[in-house]
């Protein structure tokens, strides 16, 4: 059954239900799915903890609310369509039924080679249906998936092997990527030398290319499932086990691995799918991003494969082979629903309309953002050129934690605001806190993010270290989940999200600790410290700047700065590069040794206004010697 607001009254109606009765709202929306076991209490919470839990005791298979749920009337229904990097290679279409068929062939695979309930699994692969065939295939035995975005280093592929201890690695030979080929398996290998838990690696044959494979630890795909039964009988699992790990970063130290459960998030990536793209059966939905960060999950496999819909999948970047693909892409499948970055948008923007003039769009109804916020200059480009003026524009807020959108327009319903996220979907509830934690009421406030009330996909807890999670978003502000996020609440009440309020940077919509960038940088031998702040950019919304001071010995300036830029790419892959590496004499401190990073952020930013006083620092005459080497 389906839960899909039809009007802007409807919402309101949902929303107001949604705050006064939550427990009664969710528990109807979860009783549209298949549980082997109904819930005994709807919601237990408490975030001083935290410790949040929804639909409790309840028993299911994620995968049979896709599965079972959906063979008998869709079974010849398109689940993915797959658009290859390459357009001359033949694309593929994979119907519900073979990817049942599929996922259970690689479930006994998974079973045969010794993983089992619980067991944690890493996914490093490219965006090929394999890819989700293994996110799928360890739901359904009710193994734990950690999906890393395949662009990521060595050292930060075995951190997060290391830290969630898994079992297993699912990976490809290599990855095709715009006009390069990625050597993947090669990464694997290297990063596999700093991780004995690892037993078993399965391997897909993507590109062919040469790779070796240790005897007793690597088996091919195609062997792996050769011979294996299409049948499968999916794993109950209790709601509240966890379905997946995410890591992703923060202010301090190494990324963190966000825990999503089953249950809620099944039930909150489904609902919000349908509400906020107005799914219509028959449609072909397109979220460009990549399964390794949390819009792939819920967008591109639970929410619309959950709600029976056709997911397109693309392997492929924007630009390859010309800057007119992601059109050319909409009218080949006539997309219905696109949902992308505003850092593709705006990279896109800079080739000109040429590239757009000779696709029709027609076939568009929705389009969506993700990732950061979206300026207002983009947000008419994607409205007029894409949109063509009369397709509803969702800007999606939302965060690895949150599991699925939690601000966004409902399209079609909500009326369209340039740049704002607009209102909370039903269950959300959002407040803005001033420094101090004082709820700023009423409309025409500006302040910090924070959700009150628990929904059913918020996190529960980072891998292994609860007490992280509960300083990090349970701390700041007492009884509240606080996002990171700065925002503000218009005249009708209507939300723009402002950009992060802590030490994290928003880089072409991915997310970096600057302190994750700097300790990156201090692994170079001659450096001595640094400090990374983020600068507006006009493609990439944020820009990584990093002040180095350094030990010059035996270096020119510009081979020292290419050096760090290339330990960072080492280090943490090719997305953590910094724009800028300006080396310094000094840092500016506070006399308690603090950096001063506002002064940082005001230097990188080309903005010397308002720098404040600078007489209190420790060594104030650092300042003036940044910002000549600034060229200010
Ligand atoms: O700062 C917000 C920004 O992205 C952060 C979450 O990043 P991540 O966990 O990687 O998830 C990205 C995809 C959901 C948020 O704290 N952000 C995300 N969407 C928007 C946004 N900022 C403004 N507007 C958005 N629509």
């Amino acid at each position: 059954m389906s839960h899909k607001i039809q009007t802007l009254s409807g919402y309101i109606h949902e929303y107001q239900k949604s705050v006064l009765e939550p427990e009664a709202f969710w528990s109807r929306i979860a009783e549209s799915f298949h549980w082997r076991k109904s819930w005994d209490k709807t919601l237990e919470w408490d975030f001083e903890g935290p410790d949040v839990k929804w639909f409790v005791n309840g028993k299911l298979n994620i995968t049979e609310n896709i599965f079972e749920r959906y063979l008998y009337t869709k079974g010849d229904t398109p689940a993915i369509i797959w658009e290859p990097n390459d357009p001359n290679e033949t694309n593929r279409i994979v119907t519900y039924r073979e990817l049942y068929e599929m996922t259970n062939q690689f479930c006994n695979a998974l079973q045969s080679q010794g993983v089992g309930k619980g067991d944690r699994v890493i996914i490093y692969m490219p965006m090929v249906p394999e890819a989700a065939v293994a996110m799928l295939a360890c739901a359904r035995i009710g193994a734990i998936h950690s999906v890393v975005f395949a662009g990521f280093s060595s050292s930060s592929l075995a951190d997060r092997i290391n830290d969630c201890e898994a079992k297993m690695v699912l990976t490809s030979d290599g990855n095709f990527r715009g006009a390069k080929q990625i050597d993947v398996k090669a990464v694997v290998d290297e990063a596999l030398e700093k991780c004995s838990c690892v037993e078993k690696v399965i391997v897909l044959n993507r590109t062919g290319q040469e790779v070796t494979m240790e005897e007793g630890r690597d088996i091919w795909w195609h062997h792996a499932i050769e011979g294996q039964p299409k049948e499968f009988k999916a794993v109950e699992v209790d709601s509240e086990d966890m379905l997946f790990i995410l890591y992703t970063s923060g202010s301090t130290g190494k990324p963190k691995g966000v825990v999503h459960t089953t249950g809620g998030y099944m039930v909150y990536a489904q609902y919000s799918f349908e509400n906020v793209f107005q799914y219509t059966q028959g449609d072909v939905y397109w979220c460009t991003a990549d399964i390794g960060w949390i819009t792939g999950h819920s967008y591109i496999v639970y929410g619309p494969l959950l709600s029976g819909a056709t997911t397109l999948m693309f392997e492929g970047v924007p630009t390859f082979p010309h800057a007119g693909r992601f059109w050319e892409i909409c009218d080949k499948y006539e997309v219905n629903q696109f949902y992308t970055a505003p850092t593709a948008i705006r990279a896109l923007q800079a080739h000109g309309l040429e590239p757009v003039e000779p696709y029709s769009l027609q076939s568009l109804k929705v389009i969506g953002s993700v990732g950061e916020p979206i300026n207002e200059e983009a947000w008419h480009w994607y409205h007029d050129h894409i949109g063509k003026g009369n397709c509803p524009l969702v800007d999606t807020w939302w965060q690895t934690e949150t599991g699925g959108i939690m601000v966004s327009a409902l399209a079609g319903i909500t009326p369209n605001k340039p740049a704002h996220a607009s209102l909370p979907l039903p269950g959300i509830q959002p407040i803005i806190v001033d420094a101090d934690g004082k709820e700023l009421t009423g409309n025409n406030v500006e302040g910090n993010l924070c959700i009150k009330f628990p929904w059913p996909s918020i996190l529960r807890t980072t891998y292994g270290d609860h007490e992280k999670c509960k300083n990090v978003y349970f701390s700041t502000y007492k009884g509240m989940y606080f996002t990171g996020d700065g925002a503000k609440r218009d005249h009708d009440g209507y939300l723009r999200i402002l950009g992060r309020v802590d030490d994290v940077i928003n880089v072409s919509g991915h997310r970096m600790g600057t302190a994750e960038v700097e300790n990156a940088i201090n692994e170079h031998p001659k450096v001595i410290e640094s400090a990374v702040v983020g600068y507006p950019h006009d493609v990439k919304g944020q820009g990584i700047y990093a002040y180095v001071i350094c030990d010059m010995s035996g270096r020119t300036e510009e081979s020292l700065k290419d050096e760090i830029k290339d330990t960072v790419r080492k280090i943490i892959g090719p997305i953590a590069k910094p724009d800028v590496v300006q080396i310094v004499p000094g840092l500016p401190k506070t006399r308690s040794g603090k950096i001063m990073r506002r002064i940082l952020r005001k230097v990188a930013s080309k903005d010397l206004s308002n720098l404040g006083d600078t007489s209190t620092l420790l060594n104030p005459e650092v300042v003036d010697d940044i910002i000549k080497g600034a060229g200010l």
